[in-house]
């Protein structure tokens, strides 16, 4: 009553500044005014420690999610230094692989690179077996180099020292392997050799294995045995298209023909820019036979 009659009579006479000044004389006033604000603090401490809560289970999520998830193979070609992915001179082959080779991830089995790299600098070289030794932690990772690799030599890893073309040193390697599955051919890049060591390899793998020929842009260079002729069948090049035709052999209109070894045994041909991949397995669908042009 008293209240309602101040605020009648004396506040129309006083400025804002000085009305609110009365009012805080006013205990009861004074004390809603606190609590109100004591409310407003608790409230707002209560959302401050909600958005914390919820920045803090976010933050863990992610680091889960990224301890969960491996590291891609593109982020092991950089963290090792190897050349198969990266800048302007660099290659861009790890998508390619980790596309093929990402089923075996978590498989046990033999993967064979043929050339270890650093060429014949002292203790350089290694950096993709290491890329591959992480990337497939339950892989034997082999390489062969023609020059001593010997100190890349660890768990997982072991270097051969020879050429890709020497028949005898492959037949080592082929018979320590236990479940080779992969080839890569990261070698000399020369046309002639590159075939060699597939003619020699190829028949080694199991069916569902993956023969893969970086490089291949040599085949058109003179300086490694190329040539500019896209007709060439005697350039790594040449001879992978001679493998696309190979995949349709069933479908050959001369009906004495026989099919090759590699016609009968290779699945898949998926050419990419300077590589190859070759799959293995056995090509024999036989549906269109009776069906000959
Ligand atoms: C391009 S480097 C390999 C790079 C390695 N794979 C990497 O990605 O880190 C090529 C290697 O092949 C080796 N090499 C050259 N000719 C060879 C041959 N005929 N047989 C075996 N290795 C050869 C060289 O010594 C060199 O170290």
């Amino acid at each position: 009553m008293l209240r309602e009659l101040a605020v009648r009579t004396i506040k129309p006479l006083l400025s804002d500044m000085a009305w609110k000044r009365v009012r805080r004389i006013d205990p009861t006033t004074a004390r809603r005014d606190a609590e109100i604000a004591a409310r407003a603090a608790r409230r707002d401490a209560e959302i401050a420690a909600r958005a914390a809560r919820r920045a803090a289970a976010a933050k863990k999520a992610k680091l889960a999610s990224q301890a969960a998830a491996p590291p891609s193979l593109s982020t092991l070609a950089a963290k090792y230094g190897t050349d198969k992915w990266g800048g302007p001179h660099m290659h861009q082959y790890t998508p390619h692989y980790q596309h093929h080779l990402g089923h075996l991830r978590n498989e046990r089995f033999t993967l064979l690179e043929i050339g270890i790299g650093g060429y014949k600098q002292d203790k350089a070289g290694g950096a993709s077996l290491r890329m591959w030794k992480e990337f497939f932690p339950r892989a034997q990772i082999v390489g062969l180099d023609i020059e001593d690799k010997s100190f890349v030599n660890e768990d997982r890893i072991r270097a051969y020292q020879g050429s890709q073309t020497d028949a005898r040193i492959l037949k080592e390697i082929i018979d320590d392997a236990d479940n080779l599955q992969v080839i890569i051919d990261d070698g000399s890049h020369r046309s002639e050799h590159t075939l060699q060591t597939f003619a020699i390899l190829f028949p080694q793998l199991p069916d569902g294995g993956h023969y893969i020929i970086e490089d291949t842009q040599t085949s058109y260079w003179s300086r490694w045995g190329g040539t500019a002729d896209p007709t060439a069948t005697y350039t790594t090049m040449g001879f992978t298209k001679t493998l696309i035709d190979g995949l349709n052999y069933e479908e050959v209109t001369d009906p004495g023909y026989q099919a090759t070894y590699n016609e009968l045994k290779i699945v898949g041909v998926h050419a990419y820019h300077n590589m190859v991949f070759i799959d293995k397995g056995t090509n024999a669908d036989g549906r269109w036979n009776t069906n000959r042009g």
